[in-house]
């Protein structure tokens, strides 16, 4: 009985990764992005790293004057709720010779940029 329910708290402690990510929250989610915005912007301006307009649902490696890696820029990746998770989960790990090293390891943090740049609309 009690092996039971530890065995249901586990599904339960391990379901809400992507639940979770739907729910982010927007707002914070913006002033996390402080974390980004020394290399990106969301207004269309290249810095270090590619602008982020518009990023949602936008093929990987694609913004006009953005220094990408050979890795990034022959990937197939769209990205969306599932491909940034994975890629801010551990950016090298996804995506072997990219050249954003930073990740956030924390998955509500990421959920909530996640929020905030699904928030900012199509490019
Ligand atoms: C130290 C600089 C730096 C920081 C900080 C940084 N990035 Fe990046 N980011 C880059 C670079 C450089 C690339 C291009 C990587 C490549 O081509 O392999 C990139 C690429 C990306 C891409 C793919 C964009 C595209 O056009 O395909 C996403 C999404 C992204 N970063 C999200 C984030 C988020 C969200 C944060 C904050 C949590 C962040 N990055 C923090 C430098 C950075």
């Amino acid at each position: 009985m009690r092996l039971r329910s530890l065995a249901f708290a586990a599904i339960a402690l391990a379901l809400p990764a992507s639940p979770a990510m739907a729910d982010g929250d927007a707002a914070r989610g913006q002033k996390l992005f402080t974390r980004c915005s020394g290399c990106h912007t969301t207004t269309g301006e290249n810095k270090a790293g590619p602008s982020l307009a518009g990023v949602f649902g936008r093929a990987a490696g694609k913004v006009d004057g953005a220094r990408y890696s050979r890795a990034m820029a022959s990937s197939n990746i769209v990205w969306d709720d599932v491909s940034i998770d994975a890629y801010l989960a551990g950016p090298t790990k996804f995506l072997p010779g990219t050249t954003m090293a930073i990740g956030v390891p924390n998955a509500s943090d990421r959920a909530d940029i996640i929020a905030y740049l699904r928030s900012l609309g199509p490019g």
